[in-house]
């Protein structure tokens, strides 16, 4: 298992396990020009060569904040997602980010608990946030 940065040739691997993993997932599209976008910052996770997850946040001054994260549905629950989120709050506090910041969806158990495994915090809610009508929680991690 490696992880390494997120590069434009990932868009299509990337595209793949984000169409599977959301019902409101970014296009193929954005997800190629985020990659060159100022203060974006991402990182992917391979296993056996083959890339099986990613994690896209972006940051201004001191803060950050975590745009996406998934794992192929294959391989979760083996701590991939924890890797993901701890090494880039590794790499964030070791470039002087103080506090990192994320949305999720109510719903989004396995989610919000690999959030809090990784050390952040429910600070706030915003009700019917997302489309469907779901609300969000705002999670906070203090580096
Ligand atoms: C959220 C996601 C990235 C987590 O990745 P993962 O590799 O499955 O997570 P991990 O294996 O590192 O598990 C992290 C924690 O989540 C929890 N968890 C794992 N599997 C779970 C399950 N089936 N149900 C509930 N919680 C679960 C555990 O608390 C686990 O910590 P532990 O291993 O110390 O017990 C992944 O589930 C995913 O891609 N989901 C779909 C996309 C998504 O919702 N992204 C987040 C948008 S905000």
């Amino acid at each position: 298992m490696i992880i390494r940065k997120w590069m434009l040739a990932d868009t299509e691997r990337i595209n793949q396990i984000e169409q599977a993993s959301f019902s409101d997932p970014w296009s193929k599209q954005t997800l190629g020009e985020i990659v060159d976008a100022p203060n974006f910052f991402g990182l992917v996770i391979e296993v056996e060569g083959v890339v099986v997850g990613y994690i896209g946040a972006s940051s201004v001054l001191d803060e950050g904040e975590i745009l996406l994260v998934a794992v192929d549905e294959k391989y979760r629950g083996k701590g991939l997602g924890k890797t993901l989120v701890n090494t880039l709050l590794e790499r964030y506090a070791s470039n002087a980010i103080k506090k990192v910041f994320l949305e999720v969806r109510r719903s989004n158990a396995q989610a919000i608990s690999c959030y809090q495994k990784c050390g952040f915090v429910k600070i706030a809610e915003r009700a019917r946030y997302y489309r469907d009508g779901e609300d969000a929680i705002i999670m906070e991690a203090s580096l």
